[in-house]
């Protein structure tokens, strides 16, 4: 038996697309291992504990436990949105988390891995109170980055001890903390470092995971202060402290596996006792956590080990660093879900955008292009054309005789499918059935069997019960990426979703009575993806002006470089309703800046206007045309008006 489990997402927000790069590429492998025969539990659940969540409830003004309800619900519809299927998706606040946290805590204890000792930590004067992990912010002392007390989240991303970070600050009032003594308790890892040497030559999983904790491993070691004041969380045996969030995060990997192997009349002993295969796909963000704190935690309560850590590579937003506070972000809901698009368009970018690996850049205009020209001309395109084809002129047919270059076609594409699932490479993967669709459009458009039908209908009929055979080795290899789609398409040819086996491809399909089938995607157009790239550039920019105070000073409004300028030429953006390219003379230079007026004027009748342009406004693309500037226009209900000067004067005009 086999398990799988995702990082757990803090229940302290919403979900958005760095938690997706987790859980599609896992519940994709759980599918494709499961289409393998292989008998597969997948877990997660939502992380309650920690001072995330009780910072975010204080900042609500609602109770940690309101807080965890309220976005464990919201994750546990999200997920569902987007067809991944766990087995149990649990709370690490529930009674048996608390029970599984207190044998660990107290087998580490009795095998003597726990000593308590009095440090110094970070506690704010004017609060009165210690400051836990994200209560305090400050310098991190390895890289000299802006760091959270626990982590350097923006820097080296290393785990950070309690009183480590430097120049420590209140989160809550922003006064400049102090130092004070505290007995708080301590995890021998240093007791570990050989048998995490060696755990971390023999555990599967990707490099880059591997190769971090390595490092880290080989450089220091130092034991771990496994205690926090905090009333939320799991009690420490016999003290008034909780114990650290990562202390009782993972423990959920085993608490889940017990609630769904009751629900599935499994024995979850076999997993975490007896060594059944463990495997935990996670973030690089999380490597530490998962590659040393973990693997030693179960090593001294004697729990089994991890067999493979899967970590994927980080996602950026645009090129740039993801990060909610300043805009770059996609949430999975809001920006998502709710503007209408196929989920199936998502799992396949996070899928095929790049190697597992590395990191990947999430960027509105690539995602149309890879839905476009990928899954919709591509791969929907020879189904669609296939069944369509079949349906009017057979309606039923035989699969008896496939040509076979393209049983071998199918075979390969089988064998590399599986390959790449075993080496955690699931864009080889969904690459390999997208050159096999394009094969297959190859092979139809060569065949041309709507000439054939008229010509020789048994030569058309063979031709066709290839490109079936074909088109269900598609349906199978694909379903693991685009379940939604697929459990329409296989309608067409009588298939169901939950026998689909990679085996199967390779079998010839019999007899199939054709239904008619459904386009299978909506292709994505350009306005929508221009708003969606206007809604990142609004929220970014937002984030950039921080909190605005409603008066400003003159020395604020200086620091605009407002010009006139004149448009020398003006032209409409390709394939856009509202983008208006122009190019401006601002008096030094010409600028490009793309305007949304094309609604509103023509390119005929604003050439040689004069307009008042914010010259130093960030640079931004729309629709992947550089803009540098922007002109300043009237709203009237969301309409722009232009505005020009009272009397003609010089392009470069300053504005005060
Ligand atoms: N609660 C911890 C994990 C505890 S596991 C015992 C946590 N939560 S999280 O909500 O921040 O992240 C949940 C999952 O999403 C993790 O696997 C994490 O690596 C992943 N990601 C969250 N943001 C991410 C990116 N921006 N990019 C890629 N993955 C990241 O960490
Ligand atoms: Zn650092």
């Amino acid at each position: 038996m086999k398990l799988v489990t995702c990082g757990l997402p803090y229940a302290n927000g919403k979900a958005h697309i760095g938690h997706l790069r987790t859980y599609i590429p896992a519940d994709v492998y759980v599918r494709y291992l499961r289409m393998m025969d292989e008998e597969v539990i997948f877990v997660c659940g939502s992380d309650c504990h920690g001072t995330p969540i009780v910072v975010n409830a204080e900042a609500e003004g609602i109770s940690p436990r309101e807080l965890v309800n309220k976005y464990h619900k919201h994750f546990e519809e999200m997920l569902k949105a987007i067809n991944i299927e766990f087995d149990y998706f649990g709370k690490t606040d529930s009674e048996e988390h608390h029970t599984r946290t207190k044998d660990i805590v107290e087998r580490l204890v009795k095998n003597g891995y726990v000593y308590p000792k009095e440090i110094e930590l970070a506690y704010c004067p004017v609060c009165k109170r210690f400051l836990p992990d994200r209560y305090v912010e400050g310098i991190c002392p390895y890289c000299g980055s802006h760091a959270r007390g626990d982590e350097c989240d923006q820097g080296c991303g290393r785990h950070l001890e309690p009183g480590e970070i430097l120049k420590p600050k209140c989160k809550i009032c922003g006064s400049n903390a102090i130092y004070r003594k505290q007995k708080h308790y301590f995890f021998r890892l240093t007791d570990f470092k050989e048998f995490l040497l060696d755990f971390l030559e023999d555990v599967d999983g990707t490099e880059n995971a591997l190769n971090y904790a390595r490092q880290w491993v080989k450089g220091e070691l130092r034991d771990w202060c496994i205690t926090r004041n905090l009333e939320w969380g799991v009690k420490f045996p016999g003290e008034d402290l909780v114990v650290y969030v990562w202390v009782d995060a993972p423990i959920g990997y085993i608490t889940f596996t017990e609630k769904a192997c009751e629900k599935l009349g499994k024995d979850w002993k076999e997993i975490w006792m007896d060594g059944g295969e463990i495997i935990h796909f996670i973030g690089l963000d999380i490597v530490y956590h998962h590659c040393i704190f973990w693997p030693a935690m179960l090593k001294g309560s004697g729990y089994s080990l991890p067999d493979g850590i899967v970590a994927s590579g980080m996602v950026k937003v645009e090129g740039k660093t993801f990060s909610k506070s300043r805009g770059y972000v996609v949430w999975v809901e809001e920006d998502y879900l709710n503007s209408g698009f196929s989920t199936d368009f998502l799992r396949y970018y996070i899928v095929n955008y790049t190697s597992h690996q590395k990191d990947l850049n999430f960027s509105w205009e690539l995602f149309k292009e890879k839905a476009n020209n990928e899954l919709i001309a591509t791969f929907g395109n020879f189904l669609y054309r296939v069944f369509h084809f079949a349906w009017k002129n057979f309606g039923e047919i035989n699969v008896s005789d496939v040509d076979s270059a393209l049983l071998e076609k199918i075979s390969e594409t089988k064998k590399k499918i599986e390959k790449s699932i075993r080496e955690w490479e699931f864009k080889m993967a969904s690459d390999a059935f997208m050159e096999l669709a394009a094969f297959g459009n190859n092979y139809f458009q060569s065949a041309k069997p709507w000439e054939l039908i008229k010509t020789d209908k048994e030569e058309c009929e063979r031709i066709i019960s290839s490109c079936l055979q074909l088109a269900k080795a598609l349906l199978i290899f694909a379903y693991p990426v685009i379940p939604k789609t697929i459990s329409k398409m296989v309608e067409v040819i009588d298939l169901k979703t939950d026998e689909l086996n990679l085996e199967d491809a390779l079998k010839l399909a019999g007899k199939i009575n054709l239904r008619k089938p459904e386009v299978p995607f909506e292709k994505i157009d350009d306005d929508k993806i221009e708003k969606m790239e206007k809604l990142m550039i609004e929220r970014i920019r937002k984030a950039e002006g921080g909190e605005m105070e409603t008066e400003i000073s003159l020395e604020d409004f200086k620091k605009l470089d407002l010009r006139i300028g004149k448009i020398i030429k003006a032209e409409r953006v390709k394939k856009s309703k509202k983008l208006m390219k122009l190019e401006i003379d601002v008096g030094d230079e010409v600028r490009q800046i793309v305007a949304g007026i094309s609604e509103d004027y023509s390119p005929e009748e604003i050439e040689g206007k004069l307009v008042p342009v914010l010259v130093n406004m960030k640079p931004a693309k729309l629709m992947g045309v550089e803009s540098r500037g922007m002109i300043l226009a009237a709203d009237v209900d969301g309409k722009p008006v232009l505005l020009h000067p009272d009397k003609d004067v010089p392009a470069g005009a300053g504005i005060r």
